[in-house]
């Protein structure tokens, strides 16, 4: 291979520096050398020759990017984004990559600051670049590198000038790297990440490892700095006056998640001093169990890929601390950084806020599985030097951080002797940690068992420890490092996960599927998605899988994860009128948080005040008892609903941010909430038939008004715009219910009206709706009864023939005015809820304008249902309907019909039009994770039964 240029050759790098820790500051000077750079594209890597890096090149006639950026993303003219999720964009021809190479050369002019010291040496660091470059400063080459996400410094001080220094790039697209870096997400080639002129004194020390380990059993921690030159550690909150090497033991305060204890210190050697944030923490595995600081600990963790939607992967330190805050906020302690190391400052705020991390290395060659794992690189000795510089330079880099707990070698390698090398070196270097690689299911490199998507069944199989496979294996903890993928509505079925981690020991929690939508900002489709940039291959919108927007706006997904994975459990006490409160923290008591109940009436707050509740330590629970209950009005619903709120402001929310909530109901036998509607009489005329506030098509049963309101459409609806989880993943072993469902016809139904009679104080209508060449349907009977102010439709369902499939929804659907666009319901909310995606969802009153309602997947899908309703209304401030239901029900409301939903791909594809669409539903069919994962559970799936639901309809104002 050595007659390959550079980019195609496997080796790793030449010229570079040995990967060292990374810090954000010292005394020692540093330039920042981010900013607008001049630069060209080239279609091939040897279009242009290497003269742009000569000192006295002009380069006034080029474009300019911005460092750090992506060059795609900064106007046509630099070429577009590309999505795979699997399959390499290019034909797979190891090392060698294509001749249409995106070639970025990058120009950069500077002049040393006036302080600049005139001793010591200087270094250049590039934080990452995709997907390699070659160097140069003042016309002389410094060398090259691969490997995207990891840092890379170049020895320069013998070439700086004071003045007029010119830093030269030459960036190719393709690269023998891009064969380890096939992680399912955009192809974004540039210098995305910082460039940096660190000043080096004289004998500055070329790394140290800071080994802070802490023993539960005495409360001591110990330090030790190791460093290439002597130089001394100060600890003074510590007492502590080490010289490098030394070793010490104090009692101290561990680092956690939780409480993410950091040391202020300091490191002088060879003339520089390097601020130290140590956290002492330790991390094992003891009886099957991975334990830190002497306790179990459980992950309620996600998968974090760098993401912005104009910028993607490079991120700003704002939009960085942006996502620590958020993850805290939602009682998020994990981040496993998929699939690369992440810029060094996120780093540092997970040390800050306190995040368990598994560091990933830059490492994924999955599009070798589609050809059987054929040449995986991973599996052949020529790349072992390559895989082993990305373990140096993932340990090296990050081995300061108390956060990171697990090195992981990388993702979705297949298996072979270079990942075992890896781990070798990794265990060597440092064995304070552990080691995850999720792909060899043998875990023989491993100290943890880790799976992605496995089903509830198979999870709780693994935490009996009665999962077949290797004895060894068997007594590992276990930890899903993916599951619940959260690509649109959903993920369902987190609570039945959550409810295994809680039970079994060695279920040590998991990673959802993953953090963010990966949705650029498209100028017609508002977020782009796989094939919105002309690709040749692409994998659609499956890159937009996360709990939040592109913009950062949580969906009701992390909505729903942050009640599931609350730290504190507060449940309706075995006895009336007491709470059973749960401290599921790993470490902290309840000291830092604040308790209050509400009483509410029919949703309406009638009394509140502090709840005593206390200070229990981490893992006990107790019985509190209620306060005496407010007298409420007869017949009302009544509920306790106790919060647990930040007592303390904390870095990353302000006292009174909620943490965990319960709901205990007060009422023992609530009032059935809709009554018999008997008194007035359909009144046949013509073509209508009157029967209280409606009037009715004589032919149809339909109804045609209500009160003053215009009604369209009414009738029975099991259809729902497949959702990506109902449309499921081709691998998935499942059924997958979207696709049969459009095959069997169900977006179709057709209503074939089979009698209108009226008898007594009834209207009656009984019709079948059954899809086309299919001999399997519903039949439905409505009967209409009213006592002259509101309108009372029983509605049962009776399947005929066989049903092979769940229903997606049973319901009704009619259309009203659009201008009823305020909406006030009692029932679960605020947000969208499904039968398993309801944890978030409480009893409550609650508003909100059509357009509020709507929650804005970036692939149009089912969405925005509120559940467990009693009542709702909408009007339009004078004028609406208010409608009550029995059982309680699911109602939906948009100003676009199901088909047009079902037909949107992008979100500015979906106009609102003059009807507002209402579904009043019975029940829906649950969400489950099967865009990747596993699909609904039994209890969750709604099938073909004889249903009844009954609607009030009242007209208001
Ligand atoms: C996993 C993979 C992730 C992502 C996910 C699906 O197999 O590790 O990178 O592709 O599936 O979204």
């Amino acid at each position: 291979m050595s007659a390959l240029p550079w980019y195609e050759d496997v080796s790793p790098d030449r010229g570079t520096l040995p990967p060292r820790a990374w810090y954000a500051r010292s005394d020692a000077p540093a330039l920042s050398l981010n900013g607008d750079w001049a630069f060209r594209l080239s279609p091939t890597a040897g279009a242009e020759d290497e003269s742009f890096a000569a000192a006295d090149f002009d380069a006034s006639g080029w474009g300019t990017v911005a460092v750090p950026g992506h060059w795609v993303l900064q106007g046509k003219e630099f070429g577009g984004p590309a999505y795979t999720n699997v399959l390499y964009p290019f034909p797979v021809d190891p090392p060698r990559v294509p001749a249409e190479n995106p070639t970025g050369d990058h120009l950069r002019r500077f002049d040393l600051p006036a302080d600049w010291p005139a001793e010591g040496g200087a270094v250049l660091r590039l934080d990452g670049v995709e997907s390699c470059a070659r160097v140069w400063l003042n016309g002389t080459e410094l060398g090259d590198f691969k490997g995207s996400r990891l840092a890379h410094e170049f020895a320069v001080g013998h070439l700086l000038e004071a003045r007029d220094n010119v830093l030269a790039l030459r960036v190719h697209q393709w690269s023998s790297g891009s064969y380890l870096e096939d992680q399912d997400q955009w192809w974004l080639p540039g210098v995305f990440r910082d460039v940096t002129l660190l000043h080096r004194p004289e004998g500055a020390p070329g790394d140290f490892f800071v080994h802070a380990s802490y023993d539960h059993v005495p409360g001591t921690g110990g330090l030790r700095v190791d460093c290439d030159v002597p130089g001394r550690v100060r600890v003074p909150e510590l007492g502590l006056d080490l010289a490098t090497g030394e070793s010490a033991t104090v009692p101290v305060e561990p680092w956690s998640a939780e409480v993410p204890r950091l040391y202020e210190g300091e490191l002088t050697a060879g003339g520089e001093r390097i601020p130290l944030r140590i956290g002492f923490r330790s991390v094992y595995v003891e009886d099957g169990v991975l334990k830190a600081n002497g306790r179990r600990i459980l992950f309620r963790g996600v998968n974090r890929h760098e993401f912005h939607p104009e910028r993607g992967r490079a991120l700003d330190l704002a939009t960085m601390r942006e996502d620590v805050e958020l993850m805290k906020r939602h009682n998020i302690n994990a981040v496993r950084t998929s699939h690369y190391p992440p810029h060094p400052a996120f780093l540092d705020l997970c040390d800050t806020y306190g995040l368990w991390v598994i560091d990933e290395g830059d490492l994924e060659t999955h599009g070798f599985e589609e050809l059987a794992w054929r040449g995986n690189p991973v599996d052949d000795a020529r790349w072992t030097p390559a895989l082993l510089d990305r373990a140096a330079r993932l340990v090296e880099r990050d081995k300061n951080h108390p956060s990171v707990v697990l090195w992981s070698l990388g993702n979705e390698c297949g298996t072979g002797a270079g990942l075992t090398a890896m781990a070798e070196w990794i265990r060597d270097r440092d064995p304070s940690r552990l080691v995850h690689y999720e792909g060899d299911r043998s875990c023989a490199d491993t100290d943890v068992y880790s799976r992605m998507y496995p089903s509830h069944a198979e999870v709780e199989e693994i935490g009996r420890r009665a999962d077949e496979g290797p004895e060894a294996r068997r007594r590992l903890p276990f930890v899903l490092c993916e599951y619940a993928h959260a690509m649109g509505n959903g993920p369902g079925g987190l609570a039945a996960y959550q409810r295994l981690f809680e039970r079994y020991e060695r279920c040590q929690g998991g990673f959802v599927w993953e953090w963010i939508d990966h949705g650029l900002v498209h100028p017609v489709h508002g977020h782009g998605y796989g094939g919105d940039f002309g690709e040749e291959l692409h994998d659609g919108n499956f890159v937009c899988d996360g709990l939040l927007f592109p913009d950062r706006t949580p969906s009701p997904g992390l909505v729903e994860y942050k009640k599931v994975i609350e730290p504190v459990r507060i449940a309706p006490g075995e006895e009336p009128g007491t709470v059973a409160v749960t401290n599921g923290h790993d470490v902290s008591d309840l000291a830092h948080l604040a308790f209050t109940w509400s009483f509410l009436a029919d949703g309406e707050v009638l009394a509140e005040g502090p709840f005593e509740v206390p200070a229990l330590a981490a893992g006990q629970s107790a019985r509190v008892d209620l306060p005496e209950p407010p007298a409420s009005p007869a017949g009302t619903e009544a509920v306790w609903t106790v919060r647990a709120v930040l007592a303390h402001d904390t870095a990353w929310a302000p006292a009174g941010h909620e943490v965990a909530w319960g709901q205990i109901p007060a009422t023992t036998a609530p009032a059935p909430r809709l009554r018999a509607l008997t008194g007035a009489r359909p009144a046949p005329a013509a073509d209508r038939t009157t029967l209280g506030p409606g009037v009715f098509d004589a032919r149809t049963g339909e109804p045609l008004t209500l009160g003053a309101l215009p009604v369209t459409g009414l009738r029975l609806d099991v259809w729902r715009a497949p959702t990506d989880n109902d449309e499921g993943a081709p691998w998935q072993p499942d059924v997958r219910y979207g696709p049969l469902w459009r095959e069997l016809g169900l977006h179709r139904m057709r209503h074939r009206t089979d009698g209108v009679s009226t008898a007594g104080d009834t209207l009656t209508v009984r019709s079948r709706v059954a899809p086309a060449a299919r001999d399997f349907g519903l039949g439905v009977t409505y009967r209409w009864t009213s006592d002259g102010t509101a309108l009372r439709l029983d509605v049962e369902v009776v399947p005929e023939g066989g049903w092979p499939v769940p229903l997606p929804r049973l319901g009704v659907r009619l259309g009203l005015p659009a201008a009823l666009d305020r909406v006030v319901w009692y029932g679960g909310g605020p947000g969208e809820a499904y039968p398993d995606t309801r944890a978030a969802a409480r009893l409550g009153r609650w508003e909100s304008t059509v357009a509020g309602l709507q929650t804005p997947y970036v692939r149009p899908q089912e969405n925005g249902a509120r559940i467990d309703t009693r009542w709702l209304e909408l009007s339009d401030g004078s004028a609406g309907v208010r409608i009550g239901g029995e059982p309680a029900f699911w109602f939906t409301a948009r100003r676009w019909t199901t088909e047009q939903l079902d037909a949107a791909a992008h979100r500015p594809d979906l106009v609102p039009g003059d009807t507002l669409w209402l579904n009043l539903d019975h029940a829906q069919h649950g969400i489950g994770s099967q865009s990747c994962g596993p699909g609904v559970l039994p209890g969750h799936r709604l099938d073909a039964a004889p249903a009844a639901f009954s609607l009030a309809f009242t007209p208001l104002g």
